[in-house]
């Protein structure tokens, strides 16, 4: 029996961009069950029960020592009377009788089966549970129109819900320099997203493209694009101009050239065991269009051909020598690239908190374009993340120590 005198009591700062947050986490049984609640809010489009269970469960995450006992906790902020109540069923039964609840329901279970298409969010995967779709197969029988982003989610379901390794991503990230090399010398590419965090793994690859003589980047996607369609890289491209004008998260007035950023969702059809040996491009190319070799069979009835198809396909899809991988592409100008870096690195819950943190304690605000402060009416300009949390008056916090 421990004495409520000998357990440790926590301090923690309420904003989770004030927290050195590291993959190291001693509370996975509690920050799993508080992200499912979030997660399942989130697929319910209740955001802000979404933000308070991610809040309590990075808050979980940055403690420093296995929680015990709810007699720790006391004090600490971000915990919410639901949040609380969920912690104690876990630290009394082992398990939230709420997470189980929801685990099991159809609901849920539908929600994430559609929303693990690509190109499917919350709302869509809504409207076809109301038509009585809950799984893949429904929703091919369904006739639903899908659009193109979806039809190329549906078609490689299985690649996309599979997570993407370092080495898959540093395999990509090749490639995509490859691509800004051939079509404009000079350019830069940065690896952001959870893999910059120091992530093992993904759901995605986030890239930042710049040059550094302003102004160069302009028209730099399409370009980029037109050459990874070239070498037979995409399965999947949509280029969007971000219009920074419409965004929510923007600060009050967007500056001058704002409107360049420009975002490139895609999936990109990756050679497999690449990733593994120092690529030489030629071999890659090559790779690519290479077939799986077929046997040479002597053939002489239908049963035999027939059964020898369906080997033969077996065979084609365990020796499959691609998989599909989701990749982000963002080009910043040289001007916005610290602004872009931090905004595109994460966390999800880090960046919102950061832009919290501006907008309540600073009177600023902040985008991934720029920081503006209210207070003197003027953009603050920045080179480096250092300045960016230095103007913020925030203790620098690194990469690796932003995965709230
Ligand atoms: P996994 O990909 O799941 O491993 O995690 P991740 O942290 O890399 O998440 P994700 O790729 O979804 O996002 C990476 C970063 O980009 C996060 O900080 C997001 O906040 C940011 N981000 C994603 N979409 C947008 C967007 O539309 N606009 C802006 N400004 N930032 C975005
Ligand atoms: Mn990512
Ligand atoms: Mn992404």
């Amino acid at each position: 029996q421990i004495s409520e005198a000998e357990v440790a009591l926590f301090s923690v700062p309420s904003y989770a961009c004030q927290r050195r947050t590291t993959r190291d986490n001693h509370n996975s049984n509690l920050t799993d069950a508080l992200s499912l609640l979030a997660e399942n809010a989130e697929l319910n489009n209740e955001d802000g029960r979404g933000v308070a269970f991610r809040r309590a469960a990075a808050l979980m995450k940055a403690l420093p020592t296995q929680v015990i006992s709810m007699s720790q906790l006391r004090g600490l902020p971000c915990l919410g009377e639901h949040s609380l109540r969920v912690i104690k069923d876990v630290l009394e039964n082992g398990v939230s009788s709420e997470v189980e609840s929801t685990k099991q329901s159809k609901r849920y279970k539908a929600l994430k089966i559609l929303t693990g298409i690509f190109g499917v969010g919350a709302k869509t995967a809504d409207r076809w549970i109301r038509e009585g779709i809950y799984n893949l197969e429904q929703l091919r029988d369904s006739g639903q129109t899908l659009n193109r982003a979806q039809k190329s989610g549906l078609e490689h379901y299985d690649d996309l819900n599979e997570p993407v390794t370092k080495a898959e991503a540093d395999a990509i990230g090749e490639i995509v320099q490859k691509a800004v090399d051939s079509v404009l010398t000079g350019s830069q590419v940065a690896l952001t997203g959870g893999f910059r965090r120091g992530k093992l793994t993904g759901h995605d690859v986030d890239f930042l493209i710049t040059h550094p003589e302003e102004g160069k980047e302009v028209g730099l996607m399409p370009k980029v694009v037109a050459w990874l369609e070239s070498q037979g890289f995409l399965l999947y491209q949509k280029t969007t101009r971000n219009s920074y004008l419409e965004s929510k998260d923007g600060p009050a007035r967007p500056a001058s050239n704002m409107d360049r950023f420009e975002r490139c969702f895609s999936i990109f059809k990756l050679t497999k065991g690449k990733e593994q040996e120092s690529t030489q491009p030629e071999e890659q190319n090559d790779l690519k269009t290479k077939d799986v070799l077929r046997p040479h069979m002597q053939v002489d009835t239908d049963q035999q051909l027939c059964e020898l198809s369906k080997n033969y396909q077996m065979e084609a899809a365990s020796h499959k020598i691609w998989r599909a991988v989701r990749v982000d592409l963002v080009v910043s100008p040289i001007s916005q690239f610290a602004f872009a870096v931090l905004g595109w690195t994460g966390s999800k819950l880090f960046e919102r908190e950061l832009r919290r943190w501006a907008g309540h304690e600073k009177n600023m605000s902040l985008s991934s374009h720029a920081l503006f402060d209210n207070t003197q009416n003027k953009y603050l300009r920045a080179t480096s993340e250092e300045e960016i949390f230095a103007y913020l008056g925030l203790e620098y916090i690194p990469p690796s120590e932003r995965n709230a």
